[in-house]
């Protein structure tokens, strides 16, 4: 497999890589900033769920902890800096295939020794407590003097805003660094726990100062011998769900005393075994003419794993996972679209876990419904911990007007309450899970039901639903936006679908529902065969957006333009018909994908990473291949591309989620039609074959695609009837299907 490689030390991409080569395990993310300080380098490891509030009118950040792998290292009575003395080689690879980040370096001093440094760490995936780092020193020309400070840094803040109450710092047994944090809003307790060992050692002294619990190594190099230094840590909070009555102090020491001993090598050794069988069961494989193909979907699936608290069903994922405080670790739609569809088809516990988050938000969604005047649940835009809205009421400030802008998300943006039942609805055709639909699945159905029943209003004898904002966020306070409509729809059929299924005697919602169905408005494609994106879209003014779509992701539009004005013309930001198209794909015929792939593509700038992928699905699906496959590699460069800041931030989760899903929704085209699994493949002319595993309601598969034929394979589970270019197959053992 191949790894995420990094061939030179450059400072403009410091924090572009800092998200990439994150290390996690779902539990913690730490970005992979370098041991030594650099001006601008922005630290950062965060804990599932763990937020804070800064002042009691912000929202919840998640939280930025203390650093536990910087260093500073002195040879020879010099700093160790990649920006002095002289870069002999560079070598920075995160390997995908064990989770491990690693560095290698050869550093002359400004006096001229020439040192040879080897860095590694990684978040173990056996453990999802422990954090171990490993360095080994060389002195390559002669003895020299060596002394690295390194130890539990609370200095860090969420750009500036500090989160934490140091509430005790210690050293036990002469060597076992701790520290105890507390949250100053949300009152949740961190206990962070570390221990170096070194292969030698001439001596260790510790301070407790400023905010900084440090431990001081000093050692004489001899001349080619390696010192090896490994610095084992652990992390407990108050909300763990596995401590075992004991405080997340008394666990964090515990658990530290065993996996120190335990030492880097053995504590690799097992979590790479847990690597291994994740890539077994997960890995997308694709032999494509271009390499980097791979890379980008080995990297969605690695990140897509580290991003996602499975072990917690009270935390999701954030919009730039655990890798950067993007977004402010908040919880967006992103996870029902774009993530969750990885986990239903590779591990649809994952996924249960993930609605079981919402049902368990579902009392302050009823809330917000409330307090907004509507029946039934009203789902935050941005969510956190809480479950209640966390979209901050401005986003930045405009530094043409000076004018901070409001952010409507969370008064308009209400589609999101569809998505949610939308994905409960895809989660029980895969998995036919009858115990999660009869409760929560119903709960959900019902309550969001309620929410559009009573979110539509009477206008000219039918129900419209007035002033949303549909996912294109570049159009505001619009009346019938398409994809809002759809969805609602969608989702009160579903409900009442389900409502007969289960014998649920509610009569008052059935009566209502199904007068819904009938009066709602739905837009229908006009002659052009142009689905409206809303009332007044297409009669907006147009304007040449060539020069904003090369800057594309920079949102460089509202630099020239107020957000009013770009409501007022015909400008999208992101995929908004066209992600109907692809959510909904049984009501569209197929020209009607081509002719508004074509209309909507012209008018949206992609200032979403949310949009790219969508149009390559769309465009798989309508036919033009190659259309798609230049979406799916411009999709792939949205983090791994050349432009040095597009993910300073963190990375964009719903994005990586979305370049499996091109591939998988996209060119393999599998899809659930009738409650049953449904493949229309075509491959890129750049793709020879392309491979991956799938289970789908309870049966795991194992499909390959090249040009001539498709190959499905049952790996374990009941027999199952798959639709495969419009022919039925059962798959008892092998199915093989010619393409041509
Ligand atoms: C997009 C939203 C998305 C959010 C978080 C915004 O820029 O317009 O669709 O949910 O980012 O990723």
């Amino acid at each position: 497999m191949k790894k995420l490689d990094e061939n030179r030390f450059d400072l403009r991409y410091i924090n572009k890589f800092a998200s990439l080569m994150t290390v996690g395990n779902g539990y913690f993310g730490l970005r992979a900033s370098h041991e030594e300080n650099y001006v601008g380098q922005t630290r950062g490891m965060y804990v599932a769920g763990i937020y804070n509030k800064a002042t009691a009118n912000e929202p919840s950040d998640l939280v930025n902890l203390p650093d536990m792998v910087g260093m500073n290292i002195e040879l020879d009575g010099e700093y160790f800096s990649l920006i002095t003395g002289e870069i002999l080689s560079y070598q920075r690879q995160l390997n995908l295939e064990n989770g491990e980040l690693r560095r290698d370096i050869v550093w002359k001093n400004g006096a001229g020794s020439r040192f040879r440094l080897t860095f590694q760490r990684l978040a173990a995936k056996n453990d999802l407590h422990v954090l171990a780092t490993k360095l080994t020193v060389t002195s390559l020309d002669k003895p020299a003097q060596m002394k690295i400070v390194t130890g539990i840094d609370a200095q860090q803040t969420n750009y500036g805003r500090q989160h934490l109450i140091e509430e005790k710092v210690r050293v036990a047994e002469g060597d076992l660094l701790q520290g105890i944090y507390k949250t100053t809003e949300s009152g949740q307790t961190i206990a962070l726990a570390a221990c170096c060992t070194c292969s030698a050692n001439g001596g260790i002294a510790h301070t407790a100062k400023n905010r900084q619990l440090l431990s001081a190594i000093k050692h004489d190099l001899p001349a080619d011998a390696p010192f090896v230094l490994e610095k084992i840590g652990v992390i407990y909070t108050s909300l763990d769900g596995d401590l075992r009555e004991q405080s997340p102090e008394e666990a964090s020491e515990a658990a530290l005393r065993s996996f120190s001993a335990a030492g880097y090598d053995a504590l690799l050794h097992e979590s790479a075994a847990e690597w291994a069988q994740f890539w077994k069961e997960k890995r997308i494989k694709v032999s494509s003419t271009r390499d980097f193909d791979q890379l980008a979907l080995d990297f969605s699936v690695y990140q897509l794993e580290v991003m996602t608290p499975a072990h917690d069903e009270r935390f999701s994922v954030g919009a730039k996972g655990l890798t950067g405080e993007g977004y402010k670790g908040h919880v967006f739609w992103d996870t029902e679209i774009f993530i969750i569809p990885f986990h239903l088809f590779t591990e649809p516990e994952k996924a249960r876990k993930l609605l079981r988050y919402r049902y368990l938000k579902l009392k302050q969604a009823l809330g917000k419904a409330a307090s907004n005047g509507y029946e039934g649940a009203l789902f935050p835009w941005e969510s956190a911990f809480t479950g209640e809205e966390e979209t901050p009421e401005f986003a930045a400030i405009n530094i043409k007007t000076g004018k901070r802008q409001k952010v409507a998300s969370a008064l308009a943006e209400h589609h999101i309450v569809a998505d949610i039942a939308y994905t409960v609805v895809k989660y029980y055709q895969n998995t036919l899970d009858d115990t999660f639909m009869k409760k929560e699945g119903l709960e959900l159905l019902k309550e969001t039901s309620r929410f559009w029943i009573s979110r539509a209003e009477e206008e000219q004898g039918q129900l419209v639903i007035k002033d949303v904002i549909g996912p294109d966020e570049y159009t505001e306070h619009v009346d019938n936006n398409a994809f809002t409509n759809y969805m609602a729809w969608y989702n009160v059929k579903q409900a009442l679908f389900f409502m007969d299924k289960y014998g649920d005697d509610d009569g008052q919602l059935k009566n209502r529902g199904h007068e819904f169905l009938k009066r709602l408005y739905l837009p229908k494609a006009n002659d052009d065969k142009i689905i409206p994106q809303d009332d007044t879209f297409l009669s907006k003014p147009e304007i040449d957006l060539s020069r904003y779509k090369l800057a594309q992701g920079s949102q460089g539009i509202l630099m020239d333009y107020s957000r009013q004005e770009v409501n007022e013309m015909q400008i999208l930001k992101q995929a908004d018909v066209v992600m109907l198209l692809y959510l909904l794909p049984d009501l569209f015929p197929r020209d009607i994908l081509s002719k508004n792939l074509d209309y909507y593509e012209e008018h949206t700038i992609h200032d979403s990473s949310l949009s790219k992928a969508i149009h390559a699905i769309v465009a798989a699906r309508a036919g033009d291949i190659d259309k798609s496959y230049q979406f799916f590699q411009e999709s792939c460069l949205i983090d791994l591309g050349p432009n040095p800041h597009s993910s300073d931030e963190g990375l964009h989760a719903a994005s990586l989620g979305a370049i499996w899903m091109a591939a998988m929704f996209g060119f393999a085209n599998v899809s659930i039609k009738n409650q049953r699994l449904n493949l229309d493949p075509r491959l890129p002319s750049e793709w020879s074959e392309l491979t991956f595993p799938l289970i789908f309601q309870g049966t795991r598969l194992h499909i390959a695609i090249t040009h001539e034929q498709a190959v499905i394979t049952k790996v374990a589970g009941d027999d199952l009837y798959i639709e495969l270019k419009g022919n039925v197959f059962l798959v008892s053992n092998i199915v093989e299907v010619d393409l041509g």
